[in-house]
């Protein structure tokens, strides 16, 4: 009989902010003090974007205050129109860049094992109205690259992808943000690494890149001159400068990181029923989530209970994406929305459970997180702790 293992004293969520030393964050914002420049393009925002331009193998990147906008504004950059097929497994973030572009979302499934989109998927829903594939890296593994160019081609549609969570990743070396026309990275304070609030877009060529800071400049070309509609997406100097001091320590995260994700396969393996994703063979992980998907049958608890008794431990794990995108209110009504039309993203939106994961985590929490997982799945739920003795 395993011994119920005490409750965390805090909550232990699934993501906590990578703070760089105060100190060196306070130093930078004296030289921004000292300039009197806060945003609109300053020597943070000039010196981060070179700096992630390098990072992430991208030439042509422009830096935004969030990931939403970046994505927006890709949308307008790219012209798309009419229909874009996307993911319902996804953050809310996805469909409604469509919407807010007077786009209507089409819904394609997701394959089993990558959960990203199926191409095979794709196809039988592209018509005349179609402009653009939208495909979501989900947790940082890429979406299947090669087939997603080759439907894309043969249609002339565009391809944006949305990188919100693949921050780092590469397919065979090659950056992710090299595929595609345009692919949107989220720098949120719950990503590896972020700027508090903020976002980047890689585009494939300078002219590209060149429409992109227009519009998410008001579209301003100069004192005189508004040549487009375009938004305000411009990153601050003190989300720059959080920035800076972020990626001088995202590699020591990553393997921090690293060593969570080892302890947790290790342990989580001991389980027929709690099989842990791990990235493709030739992807750099992005190590943005640890994710588990959990065989109701062969564990003899569902994900639900799993999630739930876990927050008796004070344990907080996060079931995205369920709901899926496509069974909001704002999306239901769409054909393609229908649950028959998306059988393994439903399946699968009931499986998947993220982990706490975050560098600070010591080896001894991710052991008592574990011993929480061994003693709620070999016990019927009613015997959890705070249920009657
Ligand atoms: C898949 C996905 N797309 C888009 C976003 C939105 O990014 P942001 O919060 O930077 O606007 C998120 C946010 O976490 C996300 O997970």
């Amino acid at each position: 009989m395993i011994p119920r293992p005490p409750p965390f004293a805090e909550p232990v969520y699934v993501a906590r902010p990578l703070l760089p030393s105060l100190e060196q964050y306070s130093q930078r914002l004296a030289a921004v003090w000292e300039s009197g420049w806060l945003t609109n393009g300053g020597a943070q925002h000039r010196a981060l974007e070179q700096e992630l331009s390098a990072y992430l193998g991208c030439p042509h990147l422009s830096l935004f205050n969030n990931g939403t906008i970046a994505l927006i504004v890709a949308c307008q950059a790219l012209r798309l129109r009419g229909e874009v097929i996307t993911t319902p497994f996804t953050f809310p973030a996805t469909p409604h860049v469509l919407q807010w572009n007077g786009i209507t979302p089409v819904f394609a499934d997701v394959d089993p094992d990558t959960m990203t989109i199926d191409p095979a998927a794709i196809e039988p829903l592209v018509n005349g109205q179609t402009s653009a594939i939208l495909g979501v890296h989900v947790y940082g593994t890429p979406c299947e690259v090669d087939a997603i160019d080759a439907i894309a081609q043969k249609s002339a549609l565009k391809v944006v992808y949305d990188g919100a969570h693949a921050f780092g990743a590469t397919i065979s070396g090659k950056p992710i943000g090299a595929f595609g026309d345009a692919t949107m990275f989220s720098f949120h304070a719950t990503k590896l690494f972020h700027t508090a609030e903020g976002g980047a877009l890689a585009v494939r060529d300078a002219q590209l890149k060149e429409r992109v800071d227009l519009l998410k400049n008001f579209g301003i070309l100069d004192e005189n001159r508004v040549a487009l509609p375009g938004i305000n997406g411009k990153m601050s100097e003190l989300s720059a400068a959080m920035g800076i001091e972020v990626l001088r320590i995202v590699e020591r995260e990553r393997s921090e990181r690293a060593r969570v994700a080892a302890i947790y396969a290790k342990r989580l393996g001991a389980h027929e029923g709690i099989v842990a994703m791990r990235p493709p063979e030739k992807v750099r992980d992005s190590l943005q989530y640890f994710v588990v998907r959990v065989d109701a049958r062969s564990l003899g608890s569902t994900r639900d209970a799993l999630h739930d008794r876990l927050r008796d431990f004070n344990i907080v794990t996060r079931k995205y994406f369920q709901p899926l995108c496509s069974e909001y209110d704002c999306y239901k009504h769409l054909p393609s929305a229908q649950p028959s039309r998306l059988p393994v993203a439903t399946r699968i939106a009931r499986e998947v459970l993220c982990l706490p994961f975050y560098g600070s985590l010591g080896d001894d929490d991710v052991h008592r997180i574990c011993d929480a997982i061994d003693f709620c799945v070999s016990r019927p739920a009613r015997a959890g702790p705070g249920a009657p003795k």
